[in-house]
């Protein structure tokens, strides 16, 4: 039997998953590499060749194969026939959910992973802040939380785990400042700073609900809260925290702490536009894949609470966390998902 990852989607998060697939197969275990295109553009004939010069093999509707081949693309089969097939299914698309059910329909694959916006598609999951809580055999259906949530839990498993069980975080306070859209995206941009609302009652935004939720995986039920500004950049997400401890803390061992996390960058770089840069010119399809870029010189503690800034590696660290769900799926052996994560570590900067 081949051990085939099907990606579905083609965008921000799709492309460069099914490159890191492709690319590094051979040491991750995968033999083949398949992925679902759901339009025919000629503008899109360009990077498509170039994932299928690589090895990617292209899927598409069955009612979609002579337009693609008209684009002069080599379909390699159907979707339906892509799914029957496939070891793993990671879906990159907005519409995880809306696919949930033919999913469940299938008996081919081991298991499903959908992205940040898919709340509710299965358990949700960071690389390394709640590895312990899947299941194998039982979590067949993860969400691999959003760029942000990524940010936030792992600022919190880092700063506040104490061992075991335990963490010392009395309350989290987030603001979100988002960029307005990705580079690759042609829509979406705005002129000014656009502010959310704050529309859960308890959690403020969906990023610390969302954070919250991936918690409930570990048996905890933290006091968070987020707001959400859009800014008028297509650079970086960043976000303003609060972390209120339990116990005293000192700035000497927050940073530490920060340092002992290989999925932690830290940073004296204040400007988000630098900190791309720095993924454009050292990263993986210009991403770095560390979860979070803390900002060294806005540390400051204040009796229990510690105030700071850190940068969201957007796209990169959901890259990361589907690569490890989709091995775990594979081989439910978390040494030995390490092992198959190695080629990619480079890309997990300490330091930026
Ligand atoms: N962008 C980020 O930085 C980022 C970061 C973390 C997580 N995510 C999450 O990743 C997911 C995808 O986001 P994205 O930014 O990669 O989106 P995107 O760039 O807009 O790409 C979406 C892709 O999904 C395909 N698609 C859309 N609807 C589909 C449908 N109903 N059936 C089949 N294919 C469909 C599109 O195919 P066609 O173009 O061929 O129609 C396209 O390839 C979302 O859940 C998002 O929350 C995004």
């Amino acid at each position: 039997m081949k051990t085939i990852v099907h990606i579905v989607g083609t965008g921000t998060i799709g492309e460069p998953l099914i490159g890191l697939f492709t690319d590094f197969r051979d040491r991750m275990g995968v033999d083949e590499v398949t992925f679902h295109k759901r339009t025919p553009l000629a503008s899109d004939k360009s990077r498509l060749e170039h994932l299928m010069s690589r090895g990617a093999l292209l899927a598409t509707d069955s009612d979609r194969v002579e337009d693609f081949e008209r684009l002069g693309h080599k379909v390699s089969m159907t979707h339906e026939e892509a799914l029957a097939r496939a070891t793993v299914v990671i879906d990159c698309t907005p519409a995880g959910n809306q696919h949930k059910e033919m999913y469940q329909a299938l008996d081919g694959p081991r298991g499903f992973l959908a992205q940040g916006s898919e709340f509710g598609f299965g358990k949700p999951y960071a690389r390394g802040v709640n590895d312990e809580a899947l299941i194998a055999g039982k979590d067949n259906f993860l969400q691999i939380v959003s760029c942000n949530t990524h940010n936030i839990t792992t600022l919190i498993r880092t700063l506040c785990h104490e061992g075991s069980d335990e963490y010392s975080l009395e309350k989290g306070v987030f603001v979100c400042m988002r960029r307005a859209n990705d580079i690759t995206q042609e829509g979406g941009f705005i002129p000014a700073p656009s502010v959310g609302k704050h529309d859960d009652p308890r959690f403020g935004t969906h990023h610390a609900r969302d954070a919250h939720s991936l918690f409930t995986t570990l048996d905890r039920d933290f006091d968070l809260f987020s707001s959400a500004v859009k800014l008028n950049t297509q650079y970086m997400h960043s976000i303003w925290f609060q972390l209120g401890f339990t116990r005293d803390i000192t700035h000497e061992e927050i940073l530490e702490r920060l340092k002992a996390n290989a999925r932690v960058a830290v940073t004296d770089k204040k400007h988000a536009n630098v900190v791309f840069s720095f993924g454009r010119d050292h990263g993986y399809y210009g991403r770095i894949l560390s979860q979070t870029v803390v900002v060294l010189p806005t540390l400051q503690v204040r009796g229990r609470e510690l105030y700071g800034f850190c940068f969201t590696p957007q796209d990169g660290n959901s890259l990361l966390s589907s690569v490890a769900g989709a091995l775990w799926m594979i081989d439910p052996d978390w040494e030995g998902v390490r092992e198959r994560l190695s080629p990619i570590r480079r890309w997990l900067y300490t330091e930026i």
